[in-house]
């Protein structure tokens, strides 16, 4: 905690990211007592909150390892972590170089697709002297990355254990594509678990059997056990949780632990509020019914975000005979809270009424090297 942490929430300028630390510590309790209960592996993908101050609340309460986007999300967590996960294509000499020059002992595991992503990272492990963990990636619904069929999927976990400086670990999807409510989830859920239990049957018959099946996400996170091929979950959104969330039904709004603090700054238009946060304290992006807008009042959840500038959040007050003033500070819930906290250096936890942390977003942004 710095010497200049700000007295109290007053003393913060804003848009700023305010920490709801109970809120957090019961968001991490209860994914770490459910991924225990089941037998699951928890490897909390770190995107959301970015800090290795939280990263080590997660391995404390249990987690096996942490996952990660990006090399300098990896770089940070490096700190806190002896084992990461890279669950993003390593392709492009750069990135595979960066990764493999991640300090050692860490333990590295990437996910890729594609022979040439496969071939780069393992002559960057060599470079690097080191060996480096893989997970084929399959597409089970998501439609994003993931080997094309599942011939290709076993070719390349060949082709991945017939390399020097990689090893195949196992397979690794991403079920993203599941954003119903949770308890509308039967027939996805089904269908994930017959497209899994399909490519198990392929990789167990070409003498591939994957020690590792990771998977996992929040809308998902609770019913993560009715999938029993899978071995390790990595959910990152249920630290903080956000109006998608919310509307996943995967945790009720209570849950929600951080918010953007925001000032009124003018209430001169009728029927209408404008505070300090706009697209680059909330970003832009919508829930499944655009009219919800971009944001909510986390006490006042009948006010929404209707309208934003870059600097600029309007508040409609159609709904509410809640008639601000400037000056007033509300505190906003995001529609996507990954995104709010990428967008800021800083974030402040809070135990009731009383400032306790300021953290730094260490992992924000790619730290590319400069001249
Ligand atoms: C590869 C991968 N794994 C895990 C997650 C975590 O999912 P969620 O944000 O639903 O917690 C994401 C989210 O983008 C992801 O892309």
């Amino acid at each position: 905690m710095s010497d200049r942490l700000p007295s109290d929430l007053a003393a913060i300028e804003t848009p700023a990211l305010v920490v709801d630390l109970d809120r957090l510590d019961a968001n991490l309790a209860r994914a770490a007592e459910y991924a225990a209960s089941h037998g699951l592996a928890l490897r909390p993908h770190v995107k959301t909150h970015k800090s290795p101050y939280v990263a080590a609340a997660q391995l404390r309460l249990g987690a096996r390892g942490l996952t990660c986007a990006t090399p300098r999300e990896a770089e940070v967590m490096a700190e806190v972590s002896d084992d990461v996960l890279l669950a993003y294509p390593p392709v492009g000499r750069a990135r595979a170089r960066r990764i493999a020059g991640l300090p050692t002992p860490l333990r590295v595991t990437v996910a890729l697709d594609s022979e040439p992503a496969a071939t780069e990272l393992a002559r960057a492990a060599r470079d690097a002297r080191r060996e480096i963990g893989v997970y084929v990636e399959l597409d089970l619904g998501m439609r994003r990355v993931g080997a094309p069929t599942l011939d290709a999927a076993v070719a390349l976990a060949r082709h991945v254990s017939e390399s020097d400086g990689i090893t195949f670990e196992g397979l690794a999807f991403y079920p993203g594509h599941i954003r119903q409510p949770v308890d509308d989830q039967d027939a996805a859920l089904e269908a994930l678990d017959s497209s899994l239990a399909r490519a198990l049957e392929r990789f167990h018959d070409a003498g591939l059997p994957p020690r590792v099946v990771s998977g996992g996400s929040t809308p998902t996170l609770w019913r993560t056990h009715e999938v029993p091929g899978v071995t390790e979950i990595r959910p990152g959104t249920y630290v903080f949780n956000d109006r998608q969330t919310v509307d996943t039904g995967a945790c009720t709004w209570d849950d929600c632990a951080l918010t953007v603090l925001a000032t009124v700054v003018s209430t001169a238009i009728p029927g209408q509020a404008v505070i300090d946060a706009g697209t680059k304290a909330l970003g832009r992006e919508p829930m499944t019914d655009i009219a919800q807008g971009f944001g909510q009042l986390l006490e006042r959840p009948d006010v929404v975000v209707t309208r934003m500038s870059e600097e600029h959040g309007i508040l409609d007050l159609g709904e509410s005979s809640w008639r601000p003033s400037v000056g007033d500070v509300v505190r906003v819930v995001p529609n996507h809270v990954c995104v709010a906290v990428h967008l800021q250096d800083v974030m402040y936890g809070i135990r009731g009424e009383r400032l306790e942390h300021d953290w730094p977003i260490t992992a924000r942004g790619r730290a590319q090297p400069t001249s």
